[in-house]
């Protein structure tokens, strides 16, 4: 892809849609309303906090991310959105029960205006949830118009120049990419002829593209992971990314074993495992979800530890990935690894770590990250997937013929060059020899 020549500035309003306004996308709402209102701060967010070094390390030219590209101003963001449940934001923020009352009721009046649109739905397809909330269609072609329309009359409403669309919506079951998902013809029809390979969310991610909007993917769920998609992208002109964010158990995984792998340290096995009592959990309970959600946390230690080329330290890893619903804990999770690598000499160790973590505050900096990048992608004129965006997501997408990056530190970098090559910098190889002549 060439550089962007002209990036278009940020004018106007950014309306953000999100299919499924559950725990984590209420706590991403919230969390930019208190921001807005200064009463806490964005913490896990690269977009509001992080700097990046721009030249030599002897120039002392770090600005914040923010100041270096043009991103949406928080002020100008609004929000909507769809769910099963029709609950404003503000009841629904407060069953899931992330944020304390004193945030909640500082939001209140904000959350409480906003009400989910009638979602595309199909129990089939998230076998645990059952709301009334949804809409009704012939075929699943008339309801993907149907959330065209939501997108045109909420645009409108709200007088916004610019929209990103990002799924924040349950798993759905697992599926394998099919021959209607191999051209766009074949999907258009497959959508009149209510084939099952056609998920709810795929409707959304239809209904996205062919209006122009970028669509992030913030479930391992297939949606925008196939040919037809990634065509209609490129004809539209959107960015597409995903899938699943990576915030606690797989973030730590994509930080520990580039290390192993680093210090050619071998690996037996990892186990991990985690007690989780909010409604994703009970979600996951379902196989069929389970087993998508369980796929896309395999895949990292395989795609950075290259067992091809180390078959002596990665050739047998068992990596077993288990998630108990466990009412109590709430969106509080707890994720047990037990890590059996072997040093010198095949000598064993053992590592445990023990995360008590939150998921949407893990989650919600994700959001408003994938956010704002996702819309300046399309400013930028950068169509299709973001693989810069890999950084964020648990299984990135990417070109057909390469390996996903799942390393947090190479995804980082390649975050921060894409963003130094869109604003014409040099890019940092970190050789360094420049400083020693
Ligand atoms: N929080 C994390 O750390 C994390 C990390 C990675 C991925 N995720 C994923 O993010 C998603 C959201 O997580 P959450 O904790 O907010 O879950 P949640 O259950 O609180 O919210 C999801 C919402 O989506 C709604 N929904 C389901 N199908 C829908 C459809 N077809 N259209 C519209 N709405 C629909 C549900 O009714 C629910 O309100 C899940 O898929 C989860 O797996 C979360």
């Amino acid at each position: 892809m060439e550089k962007p020549t002209k990036i278009a500035a940020p004018k106007g309003k950014l309306g953000v849609l999100l299919p499924g306004m559950g725990a984590v996308a209420t706590t991403f709402m919230a969390g930019v309303e208190l921001v807005r209102q200064k009463k806490a701060l964005p913490v896990g967010s690269l977009t509001q906090m992080a700097t990046i070094r721009l030249g030599k390390r002897t120039d002392g030219r770090s600005p914040k991310i923010k100041d270096f590209v043009k991103l949406a101003k928080l002020d100008d963001m609004v929000f909507g959105g769809w769910d099963i449940f029709p609950e404003s934001s503000y009841d629904a923020a407060a069953k899931a029960g992330v944020l304390d009352p004193h945030h909640l009721a500082a939001v209140k009046t904000f959350l409480s205006k906003i009400k989910p649109m009638p979602a595309a739905f199909d129990r089939a397809y998230v076998k645990m949830l059952d709301g009334k909330n949804v809409k009704k269609g012939k075929t699943k072609y008339d309801i993907a118009l149907q959330i065209k329309d939501d997108i045109a009359k909420f645009k409108a409403k709200h007088g916004c120049s610019r929209l990103v669309m990002l799924w924040c919506g349950s798993t759905e079951v697992f599926m394998k990419q099919a021959e209607v998902h191999s051209a766009i013809d074949k999907f258009e029809e497959a959508m009149k002829a209510n084939h099952p390979a056609i998920a709810p969310s795929m409707l959304y991610a239809w209904a996205a593209i062919t209006s122009g909007i970028a669509y992030g993917n913030g479930a391992p769920n297939l949606t925008v992971d196939i040919p037809a998609m990634q065509e209609l992208a490129h004809q539209h002109n959107v960015a597409i990314g995903g899938k699943d964010f990576k915030t606690g158990q797989t973030l730590l995984k994509t930080v520990l074993a580039p290390a192993f792998k680093a210090r050619m340290l071998g690996l037996n096995g990892w186990f991990s495992t985690n007690i989780l009592g909010n409604r994703d959990g009970e979600v996951l309970e379902d196989p069929g979800s389970f087993k998508t959600k369980e796929e896309s946390k395999l895949g990292a230690l395989e795609f950075i530890l290259q067992p091809h080329l180390y078959p002596e330290l990665y050739k047998t890893i068992h990596h077993k990935v288990r998630i108990n619903y466990y009412p109590p804990r709430g969106d509080n999770k707890e994720g047990w690894d037990n890590i059996d690598i072997f040093g010198w000499l095949g000598y064993p160790m053992q590592i445990k770590v023990d995360f008590l973590c939150r998921d949407s505050i893990l989650a919600a900096p994700i959001v408003l990250d994938l956010v704002l990048f996702l819309d300046l992608a399309q400013r930028a004129g950068m169509r299709g997937i973001q693989e810069w965006l890999s950084f964020y997501f648990k299984s990135p997408m990417t070109a057909p013929q390469l390996y996903p990056e799942h390393d947090l530190f190479i995804q980082l970098m390649k975050l921060k060059n894409t963003l130094r090559w869109m604003m014409g910098e040099n890019l940092i190889t970190h050789l360094g020899q420049e400083y020693y002549d």
